[in-house]
C-alpha cells in the first residue's frame, strides 16, 4: 500500500431528482475537485445503495441516467475524473462481505442514519442496516484518501477508518492493505428548502436543479417567509445555529451572489427600500429566480443536448467502469491474498 497517490472519491444516491441542496452540498464541490486536488478523481451513482429504497425498476434507471447527465451538464470532464456506475464494479460487494465479517454488531448499530431512516418509515432491512459496510466497501476498495461528504455522512466515513483497521489488524497487520481515508466537507453543508427546513427529496420540499421559467417562479414564490409587512426592515440577521440567514430567500440568494449583491440586498431588508420604492420578499423572490434561472442556463442546455444522445452518456459510464473495476480488482486480489482465499 505504500506510496499510493492521493485519491478522491465521492459517490451519490440516484434516488430521485437532484436539487440546489444536493449541487451546493456535494455535487459543485465534486466537479470542482477535478481541477483542483492533486490526483485523481472517482464518482460514482450509488445504484446497489439505492435498492433499499428502490422498489421501481423503471425510476431507478431513469435516475441512474439522470445523475450521469446532471454531472457531465454540469460540467464533470471524463478525461479528468472517472464517473462510473457502482453496480458496474460488483466486486465492491465481495469486498463489502469480507468486511462484514470483521465488523462488529456494536459499530453498525451506532449509526445515526440508519436510526434516522427507521424513525422516518423506511423498513428495516438487513441491507438498510448494513449500508455503511457497502460505503465502506465503495471506499476501501479505490484507496481513498479524501472523500468529500455532507454533514450526515461523515458517521459513516468514520465507521470506514475503523473497519480498514479492523481488516488489516485482522489479516495483514504487518502489511495494511487497506488505506484509511478522511472525510471533507463542503463550503455549503446546509441549504434550506422550501419550507425551511433542510432541502430533501424526500421532505418535497425541494428546487430541482434544471427548473426554469414559470415552475421554477411558482415554487421560489412558495418559499416561506415571516409575515413582517412592505416597508418594514425585514430579518437579515445570520441563524444562531450558524446555517446560513434567518429569512430563507437571503440563505438561497447567498448561494448565488457575491459579497457586495449579498450586502446590496441586506441593505435593502434593513431598510426596506429600493430606490425610492418599497422593497419585499417579492422582490428578493424575483432575484432569486432570475440567479438560479441564469447559474444553470448553459447547464440546461448541455442537459438537452445529452438527453438526445443517451449513447454519449452510456460511452462515459462504460470507459468509467473499466478503470474503477481495474482499481477495485487490484484490492480485492490484495485482500484475497491477505485472508488466505487465494
Ligand atoms: P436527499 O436528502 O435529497 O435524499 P441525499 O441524502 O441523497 O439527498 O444527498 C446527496 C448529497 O447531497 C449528500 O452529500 C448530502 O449531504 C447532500 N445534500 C442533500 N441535501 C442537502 C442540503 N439540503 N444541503 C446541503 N447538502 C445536501
Ligand atoms: N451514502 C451516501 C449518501 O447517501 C452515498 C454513498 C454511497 C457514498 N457510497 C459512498 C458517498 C461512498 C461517499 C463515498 O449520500
Amino acid at each position: 500500500m505504500e506510496n499510493l497517490p492521493p485519491r478522491v472519491l465521492s459517490g451519490i444516491q440516484p434516488s430521485g431528482t437532484l436539487h440546489l441542496g444536493n449541487y451546493f452540498g456535494a455535487i459543485q464541490q465534486h466537479i470542482a475537485l477535478q481541477h483542483e486536488f492533486p490526483g485523481e478523481s472517482l464518482f460514482f451513482i450509488a445504484d446497489y445503495h439505492a435498492l433499499t429504497t428502490s422498489r421501481d425498476p423503471e425510476s431507478l434507471r431513469s435516475n441512474v441516467r439522470d445523475v450521469a447527465v446532471t454531472y457531465l451538464a454540469l460540467g464533470l470532464d471524463p478525461n479528468k475524473a472517472t464517473l462510473f456506475r457502482q453496480s458496474d464494479v460488483p466486486e465492491v460487494t465481495e469486498l463489502a462481505w469480507m468486511l462484514s465479517a470483521v465488523t462488529g454488531m456494536g459499530l453498525l448499530e451506532r449509526a445515526h442514519s440508519y436510526k434516522d431512516r427507521v424513525a422516518n418509515g423506511v423498513r428495516p432491512t438487513v441491507g438498510l442496516f448494513t449500508y455503511p459496510i457497502l460505503m465502506a466497501s465503495d471506499i476501501l476498495i479505490y484507496r481513498a484518501s479524501m472523500v468529500p461528504v455532507g454533514k450526515d455522512q461523515v458517521q459513516h466515513v468514520e465507521m470506514t477508518q475503523d473497519m480498514a483497521t479492523y481488516f488489516n489488524q485482522a489479516h495483514c497487520p504487518r502489511s495494511p492493505v487497506l488505506r484509511r481515508p478522511e472525510w471533507k466537507l463542503s463550503k455549503t453543508p446546509y441549504v434550506p428548502g422550501i419550507d425551511g427546513r433542510k432541502m430533501s427529496k424526500s421532505y418535497g420540499n425541494s428546487l430541482p436543479l434544471f427548473e426554469s421559467g414559470k415552475k421554477l417562479k411558482k415554487l421560489v414564490g412558495k418559499i416561506v417567509t415571516d409575515s413582517t409587512e412592505l416597508g418594514r426592515p425585514l430579518p437579515h440577521g445570520k441563524r444562531e445555529d450558524g446555517l446560513g440567514y434567518q429569512c430563507n430567500v437571503l440563505s438561497l440568494l447567498d448561494l448565488f451572489l457575491d459579497e457586495n449583491a449579498m450586502q446590496e440586498v441586506i441593505e435593502f431588508y434593513k431598510h426596506a427600500r429600493r430606490d425610492e420604492q418599497a422593497f419585499g420578499y417579492g422582490h428578493a423572490k424575483i432575484l432569486l429566480h432570475e440567479a438560479i434561472d441564469t447559474h444553470f442556463s448553459e447547464a440546461r442546455h448541455r442537459r438537452e443536448r445529452l438527453l438526445a444522445h443517451p449513447d454519449e452518456v452510456d460511452a462515459v459510464l462504460e470507459q468509467g467502469a473499466l478503470r474503477a473495476r481495474s482499481l477495485a480488482r487490484e484490492t480485492l486480489d490484495e485482500c484475497k491474498r491477505a485472508s488466505g482465499l487465494r
